[in-house]
């Protein structure tokens, strides 16, 4: 065993190298493992940070977290900005959510009553309401509703300056797969990762970092698993602690517009002809449209199927994309949970947390996340609105009600 880290993150995504890097600041030693940084469901992701339009009843305790991180994203973008010295494309246009047709425009009157009973700020729109603030929309839509604070980011840029600040606080990027967990010899505590073989580019990055690969075993005093949707999955996980998530598929459709005179200039949510969609613009001139959703294995490959349905919805809703240049097509997997809240703390076994099950969330609630995790591995209680993200309401052992440690 190398003579260890205070803490081993297992996954370089947007959660793994956010919490990583609030961790380093607080004084721990850390070393985040991915074979490929980056590569995830993060920077697949559209990055809407919108509580309220993806807002569901019965999901109140999501709703609140979702408003609690939301309102830590502006400080966060901030920070992140400075520490790297990157553009993350933070957007605060809000959102703007139109029916197409009559029966669509019956189902966002539905949704509309939904936000008001959730007591939820949205505005409601008439049609040509609706396309006088944002011109690109198809002559036919027939209501709006706008939500006005909703804000959007740049994932992949967020990902690449987490990679920058988290390096500058001392964080080590080891570029190999989890081969394993290790457990003491009880099997009573986790104590590390065995790394499996070495990226083809060999060497890890960072300050100190081992070099990737080749079998050894990277000692911690504690082990967080944050994965995404494989956090589940990590070969020597006893069964009692594993998180129960499981891979969504999402497919997007990124597209480019004129930058001088852009048809989209805030996230677009339709419902077209009974479907949903969304367009989020980027400054650069791109529109990412999303998402399909489909519980469908670990399957990434993107589909004809999928990208049809996604391009006809958003040329119904802003026809004059039809000249947009077709920039790529990609699919990720959201990590579902049973109950669509994160899993996030401490689980049964001494020394292993995890940091996983964000869902359609995990962009927006990326800094709650990662301020509850330093928080809860420093032994304080972390934020109030994470108390229901608990990983022992599903796996069994004390949840937590105060501070918990290991
Ligand atoms: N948050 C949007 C999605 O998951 O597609």
């Amino acid at each position: 065993m190398s003579a260890g880290a205070d803490v081993v993150v297992v996954g370089a995504g947007i959660i793994g190298l956010s919490a990583a890097w609030r961790l380093a600041q607080r004084g721990a030693s850390v070393t985040v493992v991915d074979p490929a940084p980056g590569s995830g469901a993060s920077t697949v992701a559209a990055g809407m940070l919108a509580p309220v339009t993806e807002a569901r009843i019965g999901e109140e305790p999501l709703l609140r977290l979702n408003h609690a991180s939301l309102t830590r994203w502006p400080a966060f973008a901030a920070e992140l900005e400075e520490a790297s010295g990157r553009r993350i494309g933070f957007r605060t246009d809000g959102t703007l959510m139109v029916g197409l047709d009559a029966d669509d425009r019956a189902a966002l009157d539905d949704l509309a009553s939904r936000h008001r009973a959730m007591g939820l700020e949205v505005e409601p729109l008439r049609g040509r309401e609706a396309r006088r603030l944002e011109p690109g929309l198809a002559p036919g839509v027939r209501a709006g509703l706008l939500a006005a604070d909703e804000r959007s980011v740049d994932p992949a840029a967020v990902v690449a300056a987490l990679e920058v600040a988290a390096a500058g606080a001392g964080v080590a990027l080891v570029r190999a797969p989890v081969a394993r967990l290790v457990l003491s010899p009880a099997g009573d505590r986790a104590t590390g990762v065995a790394l499996g073989p070495p990226a083809p580019d060999g060497e890890g990055t960072g300050p100190g970092a081992p070099a990737a690969g080749d079998g050894r075993e990277l000692a911690a005093g504690t082990v967080l698993l944050a994965a995404g949707a494989r956090s589940g999955f990590v070969p020597g996980l006893p069964d009692h602690v594993r998180p129960p998530v499981r891979p969504v598929r999402g497919e997007v459709v990124t597209l480019r517009q004129p930058t001088d005179d852009p048809l989209v200039t805030r996230t677009l949510r339709g419902i077209v002809h009974g479907s949903t969609i969304y367009l989020v613009p980027r400054d650069d001139g791109r529109v990412v449209v999303g998402a399909t959703q489909e519980e469908r294995g670990w399957d990434t490959r993107p589909t004809a199927g999928g990208t049809y349905e996604l391009l006809r919805d958003a040329l119904a809703l802003v026809p004059g994309l039809d000249d947009a240049e077709l920039v790529g097509v990609r699919a990720g997997l959201r990590p579902g949970s049973p109950d669509h809240l994160p899993i996030i703390g401490w689980t049964a076994l001494d020394g292993l947390a995890v940091a996983t099950g964000h869902f359609r969330n995990g962009i927006l609630l990326t800094p709650v996340t990662a301020e509850a995790v330093a928080a809860l591995l420093s032994g304080e209680p972390g934020p109030d609105e994470v108390r229901p993200c608990d990983p022992r309401r599903f796996t069994g052992g004390a949840v937590a009600t105060g501070a918990v440690g290991p």
